[in-house]
């Protein structure tokens, strides 16, 4: 019997312990799910859901929630968090945005995906899969970073690819999930007419009883993306340089004095169909 192929997308986030940045967002996950206007009974899917930030908040309003997530032990976190909750109507399953297998068409009401679908490898299957699964009626809604954009998520992205190696060939970023024109073109490739995809900017904060620097330890030692940012600058013996410059970007996007409060800019799409 021949392994499986290394799968680097899984790799990545099954590197560190998200769950530590996750801790941050829960307020954000909560406020983002209440303007969804989830309803009892509602059939929720959750693509890239980590431990739940944004599954469990949808649980606790009643509706039955998947999660589905490429992590294993994010996968386990949520399952384990559910379980703490005492919530029967949310589970956690490993699969793919690219291919949301065992998954059948037209299940869910809503299918929402918040910084989660935008990292899959091919993003024409991750539209046309979202769409599949998303009975004729409902929606999805999908939270991605925007590239270029001014503040944390993008800045980091954006400082963390000057110490990285260039991506293979053929590699889509995931943040031309947050450029309006590729995302129509991708939900268009999907079957979806143009004027069922609409879009807003929305804001995420990162909160915690810590510093802006204490948090960039945490993604230093538990961010998969930007624990290899910091492997390849210390190969390159500019460890501290990339190091400086994140801690400069954290502290200056802080707007509290006493806690830390970072506001970081999506994109907000929702897709009828
Ligand atoms: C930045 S985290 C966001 C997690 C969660 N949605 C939240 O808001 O806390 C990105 C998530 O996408 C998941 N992910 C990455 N690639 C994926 C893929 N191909 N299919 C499903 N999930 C994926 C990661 O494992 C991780 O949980």
């Amino acid at each position: 019997m021949t392994a499986p192929a290394p799968n680097p997308n899984k790799a990545l986030w099954e590197k560190g312990d998200f769950t530590r940045i996750a801790e941050t967002m829960r307020d954000s996950g909560d406020a983002l799910v209440e303007s969804l206007g989830i309803a009892a009974g509602m059939d929720v899917l959750d693509v890239g859901c980590g431990d739940g930030t944004t599954a469990v908040p949808s649980a606790q309003r009643g509706a039955n929630v998947l999660g589905v997530d490429i992590s294993e032990p994010l996968v386990a976190a949520g399952n384990a968090r559910a379980e703490a909750l005492g919530l029967a109507n949310l589970r956690f399953q490993e699969g793919d945005a690219s291919r949301l297998e065992g998954i059948a068409d037209d299940s869910f009401d809503l299918v929402v995906s918040i910084f989660g679908a935008m990292f899959a490898p091919r993003p024409f299957d991750v539209a046309r899969e979202l769409v599949r699964v998303t009975r004729p009626g409902g929606r999805i809604v999908m939270g991605n970073w925007i590239p270029g954009d001014p503040t944390l998520v993008a800045q980091i992205l954006r400082i963390s690819s000057a110490y990285s190696p260039p991506p293979p060939e053929g590699f889509v970023s995931p943040m031309t999930w947050g450029v309006e024109s590729d995302v129509v073109e991708r939900f268009t490739a999907a079957g979806v007419p143009e004027d069922a995809i609409s879009f807003e900017r929305a804001t995420y904060v990162f909160s915690a009883a810590a510093t802006p620097s204490a948090f960039l330890d945490d993604f230093r030692r538990y961010y998969g993306p930007t624990m290899n940012a910091y492997a390849a600058a210390a190969a390159d013996g500019r460890e501290d340089e990339l190091h400086a410059e994140l801690d400069a970007l954290f502290n200056e996007q802080n707007t509290s004095s006493d806690a830390m409060s970072i506001p970081a800019t999506f994109l907000k799409v929702t897709v009828a169909v």
